[in-house]
């Protein structure tokens, strides 16, 4: 804590009064703690961090801002020393490894950070390596399809990458890499249905990969090809992505009300699963959709429809709110009859970013959606949402996930969030969901939409479910150790953990940015800076920044891997 926010606290006196009532306090805490456990604790909760009453001033800020780019500084130098040109630093063993390709995806990947960080030095050394970058299969390459560059890794890091920085600096050799780039990988689209197919040989066009495609690598490439056409000039990278993005809008996903599922034939372009997530293999194409849009300056309106049914089944089929704490979650549905597994995972703490994106920039609503071709799944969630007013619910959402995802992060003695938790849904012993008998006593938890509906039937008192004060859960090193307090306490915190490694993934720190940008909020600002802080905690090297093995440790074990 900084020296300004401990003098602001001014000391207290201890009169005989304030003994008595503490004494009295502690008594009803003890009291309550073990009479209660484990269905009314809330006192056992520790208090989030003072911050929330402290407004931290400017030139505590201003310092910070100086502290996150030493952060970027250190894990770049610990790069530049031990591991350029070769793909990424180990942090642990000064080594490195080539598992993207071999041409310095590190160096790729932080251009743009270089220029928003105004890092002149850093930028000026990184230009002459990607100059110097051949593109062509490197046999030091440490993945399967040594020979191969895997499309959707390369665009999103390399590709991406230069552009990103060309947009911020107009340095015209970054523009020039990202039109070799663009061309090499190009003979991924010569499918009958121009979807991409998972890796491209760059010496000589051919190509490898299954029949089928999943989806985030199908659909996470028309930024960057749209914006490279209109850059270059060169027509032919716009029709890559806008081939993608028509047969995507063609296929026939009705009984999914629209949303696009996980897997998809890469000849015919038809789905091939009706499985629904946000969160791995799926991900970014729903991103890339609203993005689209708008990079498009709001002119593609395919896009925009496909992300207006994506969003209207996520919040009618995959929101669910915890038992105990009301934490807002996003899942995913693997069956049919759109039964959630519950799962919870890191990658899916884009989505509130996204959310609150879309409600700051559109004018979210149902007037927006074209009824055509909903189909009865459609149909059904926009009746579920068409009384309420669809930017504020998007604005809500995107409070709530965004909540829960740094929930994630302030409940582990780390501090920093696992890869993947189980929610514990109720058992729910009605009789039916969703039409399936009630005997399986699938638990099916309680799903947002229909809580939003009794919020509403019952005179909108208190916050929207899933929204409000939540305060953070921690074990005791007494009940991590003993199975039955830590199953106790799992209750109380709504979750198991499913993976227990944090893989220095961006997720849920870029959604918290947006929240702070678009609402304003300083919550949200601290909230960063207390994962920033737990950050450089815990997974601070001598020479860069390491995974964490388990979330669940401090100070933490990691593992020695610097992914960028
Ligand atoms: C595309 O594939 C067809 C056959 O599958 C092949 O004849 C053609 O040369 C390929 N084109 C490119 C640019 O790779
Ligand atoms: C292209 O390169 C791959 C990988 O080295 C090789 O297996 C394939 O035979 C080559 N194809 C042609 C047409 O040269
Ligand atoms: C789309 O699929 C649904 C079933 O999932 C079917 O009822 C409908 O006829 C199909 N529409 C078209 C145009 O093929
Ligand atoms: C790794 O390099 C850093 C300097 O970059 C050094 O301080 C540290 O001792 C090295 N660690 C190992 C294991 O060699």
């Amino acid at each position: 804590m900084s020296l300004s926010l401990l003098e602001s606290c001014k000391p207290r006196r201890w009169t005989t009064r304030h003994l008595a009532f503490a004494t009295v306090v502690v008594l009803a805490l003890i009291t309550l703690y073990y009479t209660a456990l484990p269905q009314a604790p809330p006192e056992h909760w520790s208090t989030e961090p003072s911050f929330e009453q402290i407004p931290t001033p400017p030139e505590v800020w201003q310092r910070r801002t100086e502290q996150v780019k030493q952060a970027f500084r250190h894990a770049y130098a610990g790069y530049e020393r031990h591991a350029m040109p070769h793909d990424e630093l180990l942090p642990l063993t000064n080594s490195s490894k080539n598992n993207f390709n071999g041409w310095a995806v590190t160096v790729f990947d932080s251009l743009d950070t270089m220029i928003l960080m105004g890092l002149n030095d850093e930028f000026a050394r990184a230009l002459p390596v990607v100059a110097a970058a051949d593109f062509m299969p490197n046999p030091h390459v440490t993945s399967k399809l040594k020979n191969y560059a895997p499309f959707f890794e390369t665009v999103i890091r390399y590709l991406g990458g230069l552009l990103a920085a060309y947009a911020l600096s107009h340095e015209p050799i970054l523009l020039q890499r990202a039109d070799d780039l663009g061309r090499l990988l190009s003979p991924a689209f010569n499918t009958t249905s121009g979807f991409p197919m998972f890796g491209v040989n760059t010496a000589n066009g051919t190509v490898t990969g299954g029949s089928t495609g999943i989806l985030a690598e199908i659909a996470s490439c028309q930024l960057e090809y749209s914006y490279l056409a209109l850059m270059t000039g060169n027509k032919d990278h716009f029709d890559k992505a806008d081939t993608i993005m028509k047969s995507l809008a063609r296929a026939n996903v009705t009984a999914l009300g629209g949303m696009l599922p996980r897997r998809w034939n890469l000849q015919t372009a038809k789905p091939a699963d009706d499985a629904l997530s946000v969160g791995a293999a799926a991900d970014s194409a729903h991103e890339y959709l609203l993005k689209q849009y708008l990079l498009t300056a709001k002119t593609d309106r395919t896009s925009y429809q496909m992300y207006l049914r994506a969003t209207n089944e996520i919040l009618t089929r995959l929101l669910y709110v915890s038992e105990n704490r009301d934490l807002l979650y996003v899942t995913d549905t693997t069956r049919a009859n759109f039964i959630p597994s519950h799962r919870f995972e890191h990658l899916s703490c884009f989505l509130p970013g996204l959310l609150a994106l879309g409600a700051d920039q559109l004018d979210i609503s149902m007037n927006h959606l074209d009824l055509g071709g909903l189909g009865p799944e459609g149909r059904r969630a926009y009746e579920l949402l068409k009384d309420y007013d669809l930017r504020t619910l998007h604005k809500w959402v995107a409070e709530g996930l965004a909540t829960t995802c740094y929930l994630m992060y302030a409940d582990q003695p780390t501090g920093l969030g696992p890869d993947e938790v189980r929610m514990l849904p109720k058992q729910d012993s009605s009789r039916s969901f969703q039409g399936q008998r009630a005997k399986s006593m699938v638990p099916t938890g309680r799903l947002w939409v229909n809580e939003m509906r009794k919020w509403r039937d019952g005179g909108e008192h208190g916050w929207p479910p899933g929204l409000g004060d939540k305060k953070p859960v921690r074990y005791t090193l007494e009940e991590m150790q003993n199975s039955k307090t830590r199953g106790a306490k799992n209750q109380v915190r709504d979750y198991t953990l499913g993976r227990t490694d944090y893989l220095l993934r961006p997720e849920t720190l870029e959604s918290i940015y947006i929240m702070w940008r678009t609402t304003g909020d300083p919550i949200w600002r601290e909230r960063g800076w207390a994962i920033f802080e737990a950050l450089e905690r815990e997974t601070k090297t001598d020479s860069g920044y390491a995974s964490v093995h388990n979330v669940l440790i401090s100070p933490a074990p990691l593992d020695d891997d610097m992914p960028r």
